[in-house]
C-alpha cells in the first residue's frame, strides 16, 4: 500500500503538498506542479493562483501597519 499524501495547512500560508500535484481550479482548468514540494495557495491572493507566490505575507505586514 503507498503511503498517503501529505499535505501541511500553515497557519497563515498556503497547504503544503508533498510530491507532484495537479490541482483543478472551479473552471474545471489543472495546474500541475512536479516539484517535491507545492505551496498551494489558500488565500487566493497569488499572481500564480493556484501557486502561493508569498503574496500572504505582503497582506499580513499592510495589516500590521498603523499607518
Ligand atoms: S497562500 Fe501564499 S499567496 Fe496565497
Amino acid at each position: 500500500m503507498a503511503d498517503p499524501t501529505r499535505i501541511v495547512v500553515t497557519d497563515d500560508g498556503p497547504a503544503l503538498v508533498t510530491g507532484p500535484v495537479e490541482v483543478e481550479l472551479p473552471d474545471g482548468s489543472r495546474v500541475r506542479s512536479d516539484r517535491a514540494v507545492t505551496a498551494v495557495c489558500l488565500c487566493r491572493r497569488s499572481r500564480r493562483y493556484p501557486i502561493c507566490d508569498a503574496s500572504h505575507r505582503r497582506k499580513a505586514r499592510q495589516e500590521g501597519t498603523d499607518a
